[in-house]
């Protein structure tokens, strides 16, 4: 079972990806992705160090480092929340590749410090880059898991196959169930090949122990096909649904039209709960969640992501920058009192809208951007 039998053709919209008649998910729902997801040993992490910024006690822990590489990208996926459609690249973004030596020091760092995973989370295409391989095999040599967000157009099968031996965790990014939606935002005809890249990795069953997501940033436009199609037919197949509210951060005055309000985004996450109710899944939205099967976003407090420029920061959405790697170790910076006050200080992530109960429990300090959708 794979996307392509839930697909039908149309021939004005080209490939259109169908969940209707899915009543249950046709194997045990399959909620975590390996390494990356949120679970009890994450909850033990934030318990760990919000004891070591209060007391000393202890040493730090992660679950896993996010990189960030100067990676092209042959997407212009609008309103790319690292600038890539406008060609307007956060400052940190700007830099050199890691040599083999930084690699080393930053990778051996993580892994002591706990960490199971290099996450790569852009700042453009990994597989655009020829030594994206070799950068895999690194990590996996010094005995850690890889996780990679792609759009998965640059990848054969046999390349498929070599990420799967070597454990690698793929998240593959959508825009919309049907073709010529999707390909009008993400600027070229990839669709079919993103289809191809996810049907792929579930015939060597990735997808089995928790390797396999589907990436798509919700919008007022995708939203019922979403509910509707995207996520009964991931559940249906055991793909794990990475459905996250659209950032908005690096997006235009018409693009933050496509975000979800408050109010909408509220509505968007009881509709998702009802909807896996139908198909036999429970569970009930929570203050903060801005994405499915995830709880409220805390990423700060059991990750740290690196970027190009080697700032080192809280998070991939880079609100607050700990230090630089050029001027200082990691392992400095990350006991600077810098870090250990913004641990301290942490309240929530506001980098998207979130699940609110009522419009009473937005928060007051949210960032401007953020304002708008109290709508
Ligand atoms: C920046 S991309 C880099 C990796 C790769 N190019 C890809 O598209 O998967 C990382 C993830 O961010 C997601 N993303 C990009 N812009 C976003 C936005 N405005 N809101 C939510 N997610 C976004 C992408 O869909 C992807 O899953
Ligand atoms: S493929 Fe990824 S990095 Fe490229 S434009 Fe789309 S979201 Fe941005």
């Amino acid at each position: 079972m794979n996307i392509k039998n839930f697909i039908n053709n149309d021939k004005k919209l080209g490939m259109v990806i169908r969940g209707y008649g899915i009543t249950s998910a046709l194997i045990p729902p399959i909620r975590k992705l390996k390494y990356y997801s949120v679970d009890a040993e994450t909850n033990r992490i934030i318990f760990n160090n919000l004891h070591w910024v209060r007391t000393g006690e202890g040493h730090l822990l992660f679950q896993f480092m996010y990189l960030f590489l100067p990676t092209p990208c042959n997407q212009r996926c609008k309103g790319c929340f690292m600038g890539q459609d406008k060609r307007r690249l956060p400052a940190n973004l700007k830099g050199k590749y890691f040599s083999q030596k930084e690699l080393d020091q930053t990778i051996s760092f993580a892994k002591e410090s706990g960490a199971k995973a290099v996450v790569y989370g852009g700042g453009g295409e990994l597989f655009m880059w020829s030594g994206a391989f070799g950068l895999i095999e690194s990590v996996v040599r010094h005995g850690l898991g890889m996780v990679i967000f792609t759009n998965g157009t640059c990848l054969s099968s046999d390349k498929i196959e070599r990420l799967n031996s070597l454990g690698v965790v793929l998240i593959v990014s959508l825009r919309d169930t049907v073709e010529s939606y999707h390909n009008a935002i993400v600027g070229i005809n990839g669709f079919r090949k993103t289809i191809e890249t996810i049907d792929a990795a579930i015939e060597i069953g990735m997808h089995r122990d928790g390797r396999l997501a589907v990436e798509m940033p919700v919008t007022v436009q995708n939203e019922d096909r979403v509910v509707n199609d995207l996520l009964p037919v991931l559940r249906a197949i055991g793909i794990v649904p990475w459905i996250e509210e659209f950032i908005q951060i690096a997006t235009s005055e018409e693009e933050k039209l496509c975000g979800h309000s408050f109010r909408q985004a509220r509505k968007f996450f009881q509709r998702m709960a009802a909807k896996d109710t139908e198909l036999g899944i429970q569970w009930t939205p929570k203050f903060g969640q801005r994405m499915s099967d995830q709880t409220k976003c805390q990423r700060p407090l059991y990750s740290f992501a690196i970027f190009p420029n080697r700032d080192v920061v809280d998070c991939p959405a880079h609100s607050i920058t700990y230090g630089n790697l050029s001027e200082e170790s990691l392992e400095n910076i990350l006991r600077s009192e810098r870090f250990r006050k913004s641990l301290l200080n942490y309240k929530l992530c506001p980098c998207s809208v979130f699940y609110t109960d009522s419009n009473a429990q937005i928060p007051e300090d949210l960032p401007g951007y953020l304002k708008e959708a109290i709508r």
